[in-house]
């Protein structure tokens, strides 16, 4: 790489594109070209980046050629194919899909936690975290370097653009459907006012919650659930941490909330937990339950950090925590901690550091 990096995201079109575009053009500008890509579908679509109008190219191989960095934002198919194209045209990819998450010989990458492992990528590939484990892992990242993490139980309350655009749009059409009704009130009346096409999710999300995100596992666990275990334990290199989670959607747009019940190796001391939270890189601590102060998705959507609040000690354990989490799912849980990837990545070769494996 010389001069300013030339950088593509691929998917730019799509929920995570649209607030990486956002994103880039928020950020200390460091990169030459920024290309734009996505399906043959919105092939010549112009859209926004920098201030500038840049007209989107259709994935092919050809895409890729002069290209330094390459965000990828698109379906789990789409970048199990593509990663490896573009990576073999010389690009460094930074993946936001789940296939290569788990990869051994693709770091998974949180900055403010575990940055150093960016620079191991005999694959060419950097992996990007699923965006429920991004909500909470930057808060637990700086309390276990303090207290030692041994066991975490997680509950989410996901937001439908978690779920893409289609997520957005579902719940959009079925709020629409549910508006200034009496619903709500008698089994199944959500569920006929909305009909049969409930979207990505298997059941109406509007006026509801939904014990439910993503596919089915073994013995009845979610891909979702599995995903936030196998990617925090990968993330705090801590392989046999007990994880137990359970995953819910809930009619929010963005921002993802998720309560922790954190054990640790030691006592922890609520004002010790609090003062590691208020330093932290990353995160804001909202936490006046008296003055009614707590983060909640209306507030956090849109912003950048880890919000923090309800925090206190497990009535029943004083080596364990009780957190409430919220994060924008398609800032840090997606786009802002890709952004972040690519800038270390891009800082290499500037502050004079030998090239990466
Ligand atoms: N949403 C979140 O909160 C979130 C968080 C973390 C990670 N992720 C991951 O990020 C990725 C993108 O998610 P999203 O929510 O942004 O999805 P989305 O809204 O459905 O957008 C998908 C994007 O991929 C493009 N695409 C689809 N098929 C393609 C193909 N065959 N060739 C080239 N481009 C193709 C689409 O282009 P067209 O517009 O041309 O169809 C669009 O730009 C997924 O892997 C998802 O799991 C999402």
């Amino acid at each position: 790489m010389t001069g300013r990096p030339t950088l593509a995201v691929v998917g730019a079109t799509g929920a995570v594109g649209t607030v990486m575009l956002q994103i880039l053009s928020q950020r200390a500008d460091i990169w030459g070209e920024i290309r734009l890509i996505a399906s043959p579908r919105s092939a010549g679509r112009k859209l926004t980046v920098r201030g500038a109008e840049v007209e989107v190219a259709a994935l092919t191989e050809d895409a890729f050629a002069g290209v330094d960095i390459a965000l990828f934002d698109v379906p789990d198919e789409v970048a199990a194919e593509w990663a490896p194209v573009a990576a073999a045209r010389g690009a460094v990819v930074v993946d936001n899909s789940g296939a290569f998450r788990m990869d051994p010989d693709v770091p998974l990458v949180v900055p403010e936690v575990n940055p150093h492992t960016v620079r191991s990528r005999p694959r060419g590939i950097v992996a990007n975290p699923n965006c429920t484990t991004l909500t909470m892992i930057v808060a637990l990242g700086a309390l276990h370097a303090e207290f030692g993490l041994r066991e975490l139980v997680v509950s989410s309350y996901q937001a439908v653009s978690g779920a893409g655009r289609a997520g957005v749009e579902a719940l959009r059409a079925q709020l629409s459907l549910v508006a200034g009704t009496e619903l709500g009130t008698s089994p199944g009346d959500v569920r006929r006012a909305v009909g049969e096409d409930t979207g990505p999710f298997p059941e109406p999300v509007a006026l509801n919650v939904v014990p439910w995100a993503g596919s089915l596992r073994e013995d009845g666990w979610s891909s979702e659930e599995m995903k936030v275990r196998d990617e925090s334990r990968k993330i705090l290199g801590l392989p046999r941490l007990p994880v137990a989670v359970t995953c819910v959607r809930v009619p929010v747009i963005t921002t993802h909330s998720l309560t922790v019940h954190a054990r640790f190796q030691r006592e922890v001391g609520v004002e010790g937990a609090r003062e590691i939270l208020a330093t932290a890189p990353g995160v804001v601590l909202c936490d006046d339950p008296a003055a009614g102060e707590f983060p909640t998705p209306a507030d956090v959507v849109g912003t950048d950090p880890t919000w923090v609040g309800r925090v206190r000690r497990a009535l029943d354990d004083p080596t364990a925590l009780e957190l409430f989490v919220c994060g924008d799912n398609l800032r840090k849980g997606a786009a802002l901690n890709c952004a972040q990837i690519a800038e270390l990545i891009a800082a290499e070769t500037s502050a004079g550091v030998p090239p990466a494996l």
